[in-house]
């Protein structure tokens, strides 16, 4: 047998056709560029993969592989195998859509790594995915489906977090990972074969990678592009990259039964809740999907349905129910655990498993043995509103599309149910066709950004596939030109270059330039780092009260930013047990994932020369330093206190707002700056501390511009007697 395969430019030689006895089958093409693209045929390709040694690796394929190896085969994709290689080879741009399970986002990439070879011209294929939970849990499947270890040939890369190496020749990454690399690399010049998967999601990085790639596959003949999409608006990507060909893989669906309710559920929590437990005490064989809406709804519901599944059992009502819950910020190996086997059936009943799943299960994952969806009709949803400036998240109901997806997830593997928690009017009469993309629901700046460090500076004549509204846009480059990341010209500053380098919004990218000014950057990384990921605090319903008075003891009476980082502070100088932290209500996984973005940040700040400081704890302004640094980047996001004393106003915008519950001020001081706006019934503002209004006027003078004031009196006379005193305290010192 040949020997492990070296990497090599000059080895032209398909490897894996020397594990061929007759050593035929290669079918040589030229690729437009003039390089030859060695076009293989699928009994070839079988052969390599039935073979003893792995092509890829040189080292004998496990016996885990060849039982993979069989259950792959059976994928629907499989049957397209030769299809799909004419079509990649005729052409440099392919949109390919199927059902959701067929197997593209697993099989296809290996389609094209044996086919490419990527390693031996060093090249690398990329899939992308719009979420990181999707780009693990796959690049995990695929190393073990290609018998290579993680990290190794196949890797995955999202942020704050690069697990791939030299080795790697597939990677999964998330949109959004591939643009910050095109914005170093224009051409994205490693890369042989890009493949945009999920694209039907319309994620906004996903949007301006299919503009970018219309770009590059022009400059770059030997780039392969393939639009990967699970819902039927093939039509609509077909026309946007030039016609390209489509080849659809034949859904191998089973009839999925749907029912509505009869009349609106008041509380589609409880009602999910309801149907959960009578499906498995009713209904035949097979798992159970339920689409609910973020981790707290989630884990609750997980919960709740355990202890009545647990009493089922216990009366011999129903067999044995496994509770799993599935949203993006669960920890990877918590995440597999929805691929557990079914409990098996006892006397009592079937053995089931239940998935309380966000939109994730729509289309990113497929948990085989699904029969039965119960569909609340929700999702969490980004919207924008540019007129005020706010982008939050919003349970709203989902599209049409969606609701047709969810129901989709029950037909895979026999004929399924789908429980619509809505009346069929709802469906016909409410519900939108598709789901908006998210470059129509979001707050742009990082974008605009990100496609200027692209070097597209006309930002209105980029082809977006759907343009944004001209007023989102027009907001995106006021903010950046206050943040001084751009200057009057629309152009990029040095700041605006520096601040694109970091995997931040621009605010919080200004804030961490600017600090060394506060002489507290390392401090200021720290809160960054802190912002960066889910709350650190625990507050469990069972022990609410405890943990509120544990959190005190963290509290800092000017603002919960500074309490983060004592928080932070503590834990590092307690070792950071996990112990420590669940004392402490404090969540250990958030606190190692601060650790872990507090170095990755830091990484980019050595390279851009952002120097690290501190001012000594013992001096009187080292608070007062952080919240000031706090300020150079948060500056238009800073609330006074109004005229009724309870709530406060939002500057500009005008929004009468409220601390949010978990604020710990315990005094409302007159003026805020805030991290974050929820819109729920109310409107908050989250994560508060206390700010100076001279602060305002000193480091962001255009933004506090007495002139944008007119529309609300009350601030605006409060900042002129600011400016007043500026004036004289000015004229004093002259003197
Ligand atoms: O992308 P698409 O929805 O077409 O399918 P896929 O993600 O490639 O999944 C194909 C099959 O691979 C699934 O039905 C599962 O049987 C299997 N799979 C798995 O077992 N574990 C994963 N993490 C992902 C996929
Ligand atoms: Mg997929």
């Amino acid at each position: 047998m040949e020997p492990a395969l070296k990497k090599s430019r000059s080895d032209s030689k398909n490897p894996y056709l020397s594990h061929l006895e007759d050593g035929s089958d290669g079918l040589e093409s030229v690729s437009s560029n003039g390089l030859t693209r060695r076009a293989t045929t699928v009994e070839a390709v079988e052969k390599a993969e039935n073979g003893p040694n792995n092509p890829f690796n040189g080292i004998p394929f496990s016996e885990k592989y060849f039982a993979i190896l069989d259950g792959r085969r059976q994928l629907p994709v499989h049957q397209q195998r030769d299809e799909f290689l004419k079509l990649y080879h005729e052409n440099q741009i392919i949109v390919f859509v199927g059902e959701t399970g067929s197997g593209k986002t697993t099989q296809i990439p290996q389609f094209v790594l044996y086919d490419e070879l990527p390693h031996l011209t060093n090249s690398q294929v990329a899939c992308t995915q719009p979420r990181r939970v999707a780009a693990m849990s796959v690049a995990k499947r695929v190393a073990d489906e290609m018998d290579v270890k993680l990290g190794e040939e196949v890797g995955y890369n999202i942020r704050f977090e690069d697990c791939s190496g030299p080795n790697t020749m597939l990677k999964y990454m998330t949109d959004g990972m591939l643009l910050r690399e095109a914005m170093n690399d224009h051409a994205l010049s490693r890369y042989s074969c890009i493949i945009l998967d999920e694209a039907h999601e319309r994620t906004l990085a996903t949007d301006i990678l299919m503009g970018l790639m219309k770009r590059i596959a022009q400059r770059r003949p030997d780039l392969k592009i393939i639009v990967m999409s699970a819902t039927l608006d093939a039509r609509k990507f077909q026309k946007y990259f030039f016609d390209a060909p489509l080849l659809a893989v034949p859904g191998r669906t089973f009839p999925v039964e749907i029912y509505y309710t009869q009349d609106p559920e008041r509380d589609y929590l409880e009602a999910a809740l309801r149907t959960v437990l009578q499906i498995h005490v009713e209904e035949g064989p097979g798992d159970i999907l339920v689409f609910l809406t973020g981790e707290e709804e989630i884990e609750d519901a997980c919960r709740k349905i355990a202890l009545e599944a647990d009493d089922l059992l216990r009366e011999g009502a129903a067999g044995p129910l496994n509770v799993y819950p599935l949203y993006g910020s669960l920890p990877p190996n918590l995440q597999q655990r929805i691929f557990e086997p079914t409990p098996e059936d006892t006397k009592s009943g079937h053995g089931r498993k239940v998935v309380i799943s966000t939109n994730i299960a729509e289309t990113s994952l497929t948990i085989d043995g699904i029969v039965y969806v119960v569909d609340p009709g929700f999702s969490k949803q980004k919207i924008y509103n540019p007129r005020i400036r706010v982008e939050s998240l919003l349970v709203s109901p989902i599209s049409k599309a969606s609701a047709q997806q969810r129901a989709g997830r029950a037909g895979r593997t026999r004929p399924g149910k789908c429980f619509r928690l809505y009346t069929e009017d709802a469906f016909r009469k409410e519900l939108i066709e598709q789901t908006y993309p998210e470059i129509l629901r979001s707050n742009l700046s990082s974008t605009v950004l990100e496609l200027k460090k692209l070097g597209i500076d006309d930002l209105v004549h980029f082809d977006y596939m759907d343009p944004p509204a001209p007023e989102t846009m027009m907001r995106a480059l006021e903010e950046l030109n206050y943040l001084a990341c751009l200057d009057d010209e629309g152009n990029l500053t040095p700041l605006g270059r520096k601040a694109s380098d970091f995997p931040l919004d621009p605010n919080l990218a200004v804030m961490l330039i600017k600090s060394p000014e506060f002489y507290c950057s390392n401090e200021i990384l720290s809160l960054t780092a802190l912002l960066s990921v889910p709350s650190i605090f625990v507050r469990p319903n069972s022990a609410r009260k405890l943990a509120d008075e544990i959190r005190q003891q963290f509290e800092h009476p000017d603002g919960d930013h500074l309490t983060l980082l004592n928080v932070y502070h503590a834990y590092k100088s307690s070792e950071g047990t996990s112990d420590w932290c669940w004392n402490h209500f404090l969540s250990h996984r958030a606190l190692i994932s601060a650790d872990n973005v507090r170095n990755q940040l830091r990484r980019t700040m050595e390279r851009q020369q952002v120097d690290l400081v501190s001012t000594p704890f013992e001096d009187k302004n080292y608070y007062v330093n952080i919240r000031r640094a706090l300020v150079s980047g948060f500056f238009m996001q800073v609330a006074k206190k109004s005229a009724n004393g309870k709530s406060y106003v939002t500057m500009k915008d005008n929004q009468m707002v409220s601390l949010h519950p978990s604020c710990g001020l315990s005094v409302t001081p007159e003026w805020v700056v805030y991290n974050e706006f929820v819109l729920t019934t109310k409107s908050f503002i989250r994560t508060v501390s206390s700010v100076r209004p001279e602060w305002l006027v000193e480091l962001a003078p255009s933004y506090y511009d007495l002139d944008d004031f007119d529309n609300n009196k009350e601030v605006k006379s409060a900042l002129q007697k600011i400016y007043q005193m500026a004036a004289r305290s000015k004229k004093g010192s002259r003197k």
